[in-house]
């Protein structure tokens, strides 16, 4: 009988540390699952482009700056160089200029100017053309594209997809 109720209690005890454990087990393998604290607080911006107009700049917001999203008109496709045309993002046949809005000068927002199909940055009169590249100085160098990857109609802004590494590869993205 004593025998018993030992082995009941050691059966109890040793059902209790296993359950301890198994917890902890599992409290360590949530804290694998989840992502990394600073990828969290850096976030994901998921910009879904179906909706977006020609011709006409979307502003989003990524990791606190600001993302020009601006889709191109089938003129505006056609005239482009080279240069211009390794910076587009094409989604089911459409040409999208994505890049942060911040001029590479001194980091003023540039307004778009549909009519001209540019942008000016007020502060010091810099100019970039609808694919971001510096036009007139004082910018040294083309609005930033920001890592990004497409899935269908969708960019996700700080992952990186083959498209973004074929920028790098080519040059456009550093
Ligand atoms: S900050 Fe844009 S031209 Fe100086």
């Amino acid at each position: 009988m004593e025998k018993s109720s030992r082995r009941g209690f050691m059966g109890k005890a040793f059902g209790a540390v296993a359950g301890v454990g198994a917890l902890g087990s599992l409290v360590a393998m949530k804290q694998s699952w989840d992502p990394l604290p600073s990828v969290k607080a850096a976030g994901f911006t998921e910009i879904d482009l179906s909706g977006v107009e020609e011709n006409k700049l979307v502003v989003e917001k990524w990791r606190g700056k600001p993302i020009f999203v601006l889709k191109k008109t089938a003129d505006m496709v056609s005239s482009q160089s080279e240069a211009e045309l390794a910076r587009d993002i094409i989604i089911d046949g459409s040409h999208f200029m994505i890049t942060i809005g911040l001029c590479t000068h001194l980091g003023c927002i540039p307004a778009y100017r549909s009519a001209k199909k540019d942008f000016l940055c007020a502060c010091h009169g810099g100019e970039f053309n609808a694919s971001g590249i510096e036009t007139k100085s004082p910018p040294p160098s083309p609005l930033v594209i920001p890592p990004f990857k497409v899935v269908g109609n969708t960019v996700f802004l700080g992952e990186v997809g083959p498209e973004y590494e074929k920028m790098k590869a080519d040059g456009v993205v550093a």
